[in-house]
């Protein structure tokens, strides 16, 4: 592919101290990887793990990132992190508008993209979410989600540096089901024209778009395949590193 490819992993409310050997093993089999030059890898664990998951990927390329911040940079927010504490921690990027945080935080496009503007300013590469629903999709609404989303969660500032999207359908999270090939390319193709509209040819055309929602070993070759599809975003399968390394193997 033209775009270099992102395998993500987001650990979302899983893993304490014991599951630090799977980023290990992530870590080294990255560091040891033919593909390492041409595929980047990423892991997102809760906040609580990611000062040491930075600390035992220092000499890997594996990169860790973190699955929401704050929309400002400090203040009287408990309970929340600011997107310069992950930079402090040493995370490159962090996970926004993910549709656990749309539905049970009620997140709103806006609210993302103050949060997007936060992490850019941070220094770290936002991987925001978008997606419809199933009765959506049912009611072929799917594209016009997506377009809303996309212009609402994507500050124009957004580069194909500083910026990724993952596309994922909330009734392929979790539930082993995914859209077929030719509905990934559908709307990926879409999402890719949408950017280049908005961000101009070349940082729109430069953009990662990640597909999300049950990734696995098993289909993972076929999912990435799809045209505009320039990696995964990763949940159940990316707890264990053997099988997050054998989708990162794909390529
Ligand atoms: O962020 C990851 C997604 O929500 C996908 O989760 O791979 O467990 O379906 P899943």
């Amino acid at each position: 592919p033209d775009v270099r490819p992102l395998i993500a992993g987001n650990w979302k409310m899983n893993g304490t101290r014991d599951a630090l050997s799977e980023i290990k093993a992530m870590a080294d089999g990255i560091l040891h990887s033919d593909l390492v030059d041409h595929v980047d890898a990423l892991i997102c664990p809760p906040s609580t793990l990611l000062y040491v998951a930075t600390a035992i990927c220092t000499d890997s390329p594996l990169m860790v990132g973190a699955q929401d911040c704050h929309q400002k940079q400090s203040g009287s927010h408990t309970g929340d992190i600011s997107a310069e504490m992950i930079a402090d921690c040493f995370g490159t990027h962090v996970i926004l508008g993910h549709s656990e945080r749309r539905t049970d935080h009620g997140e709103s496009d806006h609210l993302v993209r103050l949060k997007v503007e936060a992490a850019h300013e941070a220094g770290l590469t936002a991987i925001v979410c978008v997606g419809e629903t199933a009765n959506q999709r049912d009611a072929y609404e799917t594209l016009d989600v997506l377009m809303r989303q996309l212009m609402g969660s994507i500050p124009e500032s957004a580069t194909a540096d500083n910026t990724v999207v993952a596309y994922e359908p909330l009734w392929a999270i979790g539930t082993g089901l995914t859209p077929t090939t030719g509905d990934i390319g559908v709307a990926h193709a879409f999402m890719r024209d949408e950017l280049k509209r908005r961000l101009g040819r070349e940082e729109g055309g430069a953009m990662r778009l990640l597909y999300g929602g049950s990734v696995k070993p098993e289909n993972a070759l076929a999912l990435m395949s799809v045209d505009n599809v320039d990696g995964a975003l990763i949940g159940g399968a990316s707890l264990k590193a053997s099988e997050f390394l054998a989708i990162y193997s794909v390529y």
